[in-house]
């Protein structure tokens, strides 16, 4: 499938035979024009605009506050720069539980406003009638279990979820009703590693981990922990491949410097 630019799209079939050929998926965030279009020319195949943007964007503890209105204004920027890559919008939360036609209502938001090719919801078995109503749609939908951050207070804590044998049975079922239902893939949030491959051995769709070890099909992080940008956000699933706070902190700076001494601009700079 080719974008208006010419350029071929991957699509949720990329990345059924992505699976299919052992060809692992690399998968970020992203929220914002500038970025986004980085990333896609960097090559990724999804770009995730997450509810995260919660707090990465606007600084909030929890993903709980993001509403609907600000992930498709998030989601029409990252369209707008995106030629390349599938783009996945996370539904916020209360957008989509218990109630399969405000799900669909939500998904067909995004998908017309934004212009995005997919979305992305938090659960398994809670919330199978709004998945199943969304793909009514022709709406392609991306799973996400173990740490679902939307739960948070359900939770109590963001430590690893499915260590226990009950927990991680219920997760290879949620998994299972996920792929029956139509789901394209499902993402695969801190849990522990031998649980991730065996989900992903048992499944036919793409599984995209976050702390979830080497043994799925592919991987997503925040593009913000990637670069350096969040710092005081430490897990140890998170590798950072850049120390921009540091260069940021060291720019902006020199900048102040310069604007106090008469440094800038120069002649040159000047008209
Ligand atoms: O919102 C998000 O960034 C996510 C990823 C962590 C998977 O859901």
């Amino acid at each position: 499938m080719a974008s208006s630019k010419g350029v071929t799209r991957v699509t949720t079939n990329t990345l059924q035979k992505m699976k299919l050929e052992g060809e692992k998926i690399a998968m970020l965030t992203s929220y914002d024009y500038s970025l986004a279009k980085l990333v896609d020319m960097a090559g990724i195949d999804v770009i995730l605009v997450g509810d995260s943007a919660s707090n990465v964007m606007a600084g909030h503890e929890t993903t709980v506050p993001i509403t609907l209105d600000q992930m498709i204004y998030h989601a029409t920027s990252v369209v707008n720069a995106a030629q390349r890559s599938l783009i996945v919008v996370d539904l916020p939360f209360g957008s989509y539980q218990g109630d399969s036609k405000e799900a669909l209502n939500s998904s067909i938001r995004i998908m017309k406003e934004s212009g995005a090719h997919a979305v992305k919801l938090e659960g398994g078995s809670e919330v199978i009638d709004s998945v199943k109503r969304i793909l009514t749609a022709g709406i392609p939908v991306m799973g996400h279990l173990g740490l679902t951050p939307q739960s948070i207070y359900k939770f109590g804590t963001y430590t690893v979820r499915a260590k226990e044998e009950r927990e991680a049975q219920k997760l290879l079922e949620d998994a299972k009703l996920l792929e029956e239902s139509g789901c394209f893939s499902i993402v695969l949030e801190k849990i522990p590693s031998a649980l991730a491959t065996n989900v992903t051995e048992q499944i036919n769709i793409p599984t995209i981990g976050i702390g979830a070890g080497s043994g799925v099909d592919g991987q997503v992080l925040v593009l913000h922990d990637l670069l350096g940008i969040t710092v005081d956000f430490n897990p140890r699933f998170i590798r950072r491949y850049l120390n921009l706070e540091k260069d940021i902190d060291k720019a902006i700076k020199s900048y102040i410097k310069d604007v106090r001494e008469v440094n800038f601009p120069s002649d040159d700079e000047s008209y």
